[in-house]
């Protein structure tokens, strides 16, 4: 355990801790002393994930949930205020990509099965934590974003466009807790290496141009789960109390630059 306690005494949900950005979020909470209460789809993962988060030393719970369904995720805020009495930290992480289709051959259940999970999700949790915070006059809730919100290139279209909605409902969100010290912030990743774009570094290595990944950003390599998780915890912390409202790139420079083709050496 080589934290310092940065979340001494808090309780903290996050959802889609089976992989990636929220496993990594789940082993670093941990070792930040925040009590866990873990969620996602894929029990089994999720189980691997507490076992790392007990390996830490950390105290934690899983249930398994799907975020586009609105009763699942009010019991699983129900369940943390039971286990914990109290819900410090929501991160509102879980996320699918959906089909990258041509425009024209796009269907609405696709379009709504992205939306259901990445909007949806979010909302649900902001909703059913809401009152328990705004009672205690405290709270920080963590969106999980993309630079795919903020700029095209980076995903299909329903994707980007859950991705920009979900960076706005975080400035909207701020707004209607702000007078509760209720603080709701979201992080916009570039690429990282998790579950989601195992196929693309999978097809990258196997084509020999493993290099090539993340090469247009201005650090010029892609990112680490952890390195997102380093910034939901710095704004899920006390460190961002005067931060809220806002949806900060951990993105390697990639929305700093239009990065134009053939302007780099
Ligand atoms: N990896 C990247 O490059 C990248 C970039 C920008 C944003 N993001 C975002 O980061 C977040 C985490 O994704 P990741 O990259 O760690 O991918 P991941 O696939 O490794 O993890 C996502 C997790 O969400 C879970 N999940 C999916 N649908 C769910 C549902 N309906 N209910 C509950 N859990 C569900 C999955 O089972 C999985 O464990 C997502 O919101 C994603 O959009 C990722």
């Amino acid at each position: 355990m080589t934290g310092v306690g940065r979340l001494q005494g808090k309780a903290a949900v996050i959802t889609g801790a089976a992989s990636g950005i929220g496993r990594a979020a789940a082993v670093l909470f941990a070792m930040e002393k925040a009590k866990l209460v873990l969620a996602d789809l894929d029990e089994a993962a999720l189980q691997e994930t507490l076992g790392m988060v007990k390996k830490e030393g950390g105290e934690a719970i899983i249930k398994k949930t799907n975020v586009a369904l609105e009763q699942e995720m009010k019991e699983l805020i129900d369940l943390a205020i039971k286990q914990y009495g109290r819900v410090d930290i929501l991160c509102n992480n879980a996320g699918i990509t959906g089909h990258m289709t041509d425009l024209e051959r796009q269907d609405a259940d696709d379009w709504l099965k992205v939306f259901n999970v990445n909007v949806m999700g979010a909302v649900f949790g902001t909703k059913h934590v809401a009152a328990h915070m705004q009672e205690r006059r405290s709270g920080a809730i963590v969106n999980t974003a993309s630079v795919a919100g903020v700029r095209s290139g980076a995903g299909g279209n329903a994707y980007s466009a859950s991705k920009a909605a979900i960076i706005n409902f975080t400035q909207t969100s701020a707004c209607d807790l702000g007078g509760y010290n209720v603080r709701v912030n979201a992080v916009c990743p570039g690429l990282i290496e998790t579950g989601m774009t195992k196929p693309v570094f999978d097809y990258a290595r196997k084509v020999g141009k493993e290099e090539k990944l993340g090469s247009r950003c201005e650090l010029r390599r892609y990112g680490l789960p952890v390195e997102v998780a380093y910034a939901i915890l710095f704004l899920a912390s006390d460190e961002a109390s005067y931060i809220t409202g806002q949806a900060l790139p951990v993105d390697g420079g990639n929305t700093a630059s239009l990065n134009l083709p053939g302007m780099k050496v």
